[in-house]
């Protein structure tokens, strides 16, 4: 790939090729729309939006828009076997398959990435309806999973079109304080990490932030290394990550084999107040990684002082970290279906940037415990 970056000749530094406003949405390809999107609702406290699917005109799919603040989950499912949605779902169990980035231009999105060498997944496509149009692209990245490129500055409409308002006047959630996506982390095979960074680089103008070895995120058994790609202003983080050799097998292996490849491990989900958020949560049954009691006891000469009451934290199995900049609340669900393949990330930012390295030991010792408990270490 020998693309010269564009330059902007005021200033002579390269230009941003591909300008991402942030996540537009996460698309879940699910065996069951209608119940995953009842469960996102309850559990997690996303409100009713949109539907897409054979009343709508859309023949082979259900599609379930869902919302929370900036946080929008697409829930699909096939309405008949034997096509690619199928046989992702019997590939993969449920799963991340878009991540969908808003742009100002989905075309140029496209061929900008195209002609650095991404696999077309979508070519530029127009959809309309009475409320304007959605310009729609997309590019294969990392397993089955794709980016799909959304420019909506052409409709107001409710999500997209195909899809219709959607609602219960019977059934009404409360939110639990999620805001938007903060990083969404993929998993993927051995000595695979580099080419995925290379073409996060070359293909859509990434810059890789931060690297782990396997000297950080090792315990006694196993270990991974892991690098942040970051988009050009910062708005979209793509940590990747590799197995490493350990003693047992670790979570990054078991995964790729439950998953049957590469896929998205987790989505980070933002809040202000990550002690309500997690609260709600378990209250209405997300489950949650738990480290031992003991990471409590020298946490506050760890990470300096911090503005929330210890106990709560506690309490609720709330890790904390520190880097140069602030510090960062976090805590891990377990995997949301039965295979031990997707979960989610409650994270809380105050000033840190970083994604919680000093934690990384005692949350994947949790992580093993669980994972002994599958047979799978
Ligand atoms: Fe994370």
């Amino acid at each position: 790939m020998s693309t010269i970056p564009k330059t902007d000749t005021k200033q002579n530094i390269p230009t941003d090729f591909l300008p991402l406003e942030g996540t537009d949405y996460v698309e879940f390809y699910v065996g069951n729309a209608k119940q995953a999107a009842h469960f996102y609702m309850t559990a997690f406290g996303f409100h009713a939006l949109a539907y897409a699917g054979p009343e709508t005109g859309v023949k082979d799919r259900a599609s379930y828009a869902i919302r929370q603040h900036k946080l929008t989950f697409v829930l699909t499912t096939p309405v008949r076997p034997n096509n690619p949605m199928a046989d992702h779902i019997y590939k993969h169990g449920d799963g991340v398959k878009a991540l969908s980035l808003r742009v100002n231009d989905a075309t140029g999105a496209w061929e900008e990435t195209t002609q650095r060498g991404a696999k077309s997944y979508m070519e530029p496509t127009t959809l309309k309806d009475n409320d304007g149009e959605v310009v729609m692209s997309g590019i294969h990245t990392y397993g089955d999973t794709v980016h799909l490129f959304i420019e909506r500055k052409n409709y107001k409409g409710v999500f997209m079109p195909g899809y219709r308002e959607w609602s219960n006047p019977h059934f009404k959630t409360t939110d639990t304080g999620l805001q938007y996506v903060d990083h969404c982390v993929g998993n993927v095979d051995w000595n695979q990490m580099n080419p995925w960074v290379k073409f996060y680089e070359d293909v859509m103008g990434f810059k890789n932030i931060l690297t782990f070895d396997d000297e950080d995120i090792s315990t006694e058994y196993s270990a991974l290394m892991s690098k942040v790609m970051s988009s050009g202003n910062g708005f979209v983080k793509f940590p990747i990550n590799e197995p490493a050799e350990g003693k047992k097998k670790s979570q990054v292996e078991e995964y790729l084999e439950f998953y049957n490849g590469e896929g998205v491990q987790h989505v980070a989900l933002a809040t202000k107040d990550i002690v309500a958020t997690v609260r709600d949560l378990m209250s209405r049954g997300v489950e949650f990684l738990k480290v031992p009691t003991s990471y409590y006891d020298d946490l506050l000469e760890r990470v300096g002082h911090i503005d929330e009451d210890l106990e709560p934290l506690k309490e609720l199995g709330i890790l904390v970290d520190r880097d140069h900049e602030g510090y960062l609340l976090q805590l891990f669900s377990k995997p949301v279906e039965d295979r031990p393949t997707l979960f989610f990330e409650i994270i809380q930012r105050k000033g840190a940037k970083s994604f919680g390295k000093g934690n990384f030991k005692a949350l994947f010792e949790a992580i093993e415990r669980e994972q002994e408990a599958r047979g799978n270490l």
